[in-house]
This record gives C-alpha cells, sequence and structure tokens, in this order.
C-alpha cells in the first residue's frame, strides 16, 4: 500500500469537510438515480475526496471522461460502506493487510466484530462492483469498482482509461 497516499487520506479524514455545493452539483450531474443514492451514504470525507478524483480525471481525459468514467471516479470506493469502519479502522485494515495479505479478507469477513469489518473492507472492490451493478450503472463503472485495486493486466477497463483514474487518486 502506498503509505504517503494512505497518510494523506487519513489526515483529510480527520477533517470531516464534505464537497462544496458547486462540486457535489457537478458530481450528481453525472449519476444515474440509483447512483446518487449510494452517494448520499457516502460520508464527507469520502465525497469530497472523491470530488477531488473525478475532476482530475476530467482535466486528464478531457472528452474521453464521459459521464462513466466520471461515475466511476466517483463511486469505485462505495463498497467500503458494508464496514462501516472510521477513520482509525481503515488504517487498521489497511496495516492488517499489508502485514497478513489480502487473500485473508474472505476469511475474516466470515468472522465478527472488528476482525469482520476489516475483512469487508478488503473486500470493497468487489462488495462496491455488486452495489453499482444492483443500482443499474454502466458497466465500464461496475468493472471499475471491482478492478481498481487489482493490477494492470487484469483490467478489463481500457488501459488509459484505468491509468487516468488511478492516477487521479494517488495525487
Ligand atoms: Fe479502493
Amino acid at each position: 500500500m502506498r503509505v504517503r497516499h494512505l497518510l494523506r487520506r487519513f489526515l483529510g479524514s480527520l477533517v470531516p469537510v464534505g464537497p462544496g455545493a458547486a462540486d457535489d452539483a457537478w458530481a450528481r450531474a453525472h449519476f444515474l438515480s440509483g447512483e446518487e443514492a449510494l452517494w448520499d451514504q457516502l460520508g464527507r470525507a469520502d465525497r469530497r475526496h472523491a470530488v477531488g478524483v473525478a475532476r482530475r480525471v476530467e482535466r486528464a481525459l478531457g472528452h474521453e471522461a464521459t459521464r462513466p468514467v466520471i461515475a466511476a471516479a466517483l463511486l469505485h470506493d462505495v463498497g467500503k460502506l458494508d464496514a462501516r469502519l472510521g477513520t482509525y479502522g481503515r488504517v487498521v485494515a489497511t496495516l492488517s493487510a499489508a502485514a497478513a495479505g489480502r487473500h485473508l479478507a474472505d476469511a475474516w469477513a466470515e468472522r465478527r466484530g472488528l476482525t469482520r469489518r476489516v475483512g469487508l473492507y478488503l473486500k470493497h472492490p468487489e462488495l462496491g462492483a455488486d452495489r453499482l451493478a444492483l443500482a443499474g450503472s454502466d458497466p465500464l463503472t461496475v468493472a471499475w469498482a471491482r478492478e481498481h485495486h487489482l493490477p494492470e493486466e487484469a483490467w478489463s477497463v481500457p488501459s488509459h482509461l484505468g491509468r487516468a483514474l488511478r492516477a487521479a487518486d494517488d495525487d
């Protein structure tokens, strides 16, 4: 895991400020109705972060930043809702994955309490993809949620789109 990225997200989440009204309206203009219902469930710091990612994707891709691509930038981490972890729990989850390996996520998700939540957090790509599919999202939006932690060779999302989405999330 990219420690600088994690640290920046952690520090940002300590100040739970949401996106500004204009940014929130811009995000909503890219959603299908089912996606907007998911957006409403995200925490303020997550929504603010997501708008930053999506704005960078739009700048990087120009006319290729289609509605499904922007929706992917905004909602690719929506599976984190299932873990219901706060800032500290997310740090625990990330460090657990680094120490013990993501492959334990399935087993952890079958357990109880914090162990279960850590397991669910590590499974957020699949859980988010399922949520988006149920919400009626475009296949590209669903695919990026599922693939955004995978190596590039494993993407079904076109490489240049995936690279722009990933680069925007690292900034
Ligand atoms: Fe993620």
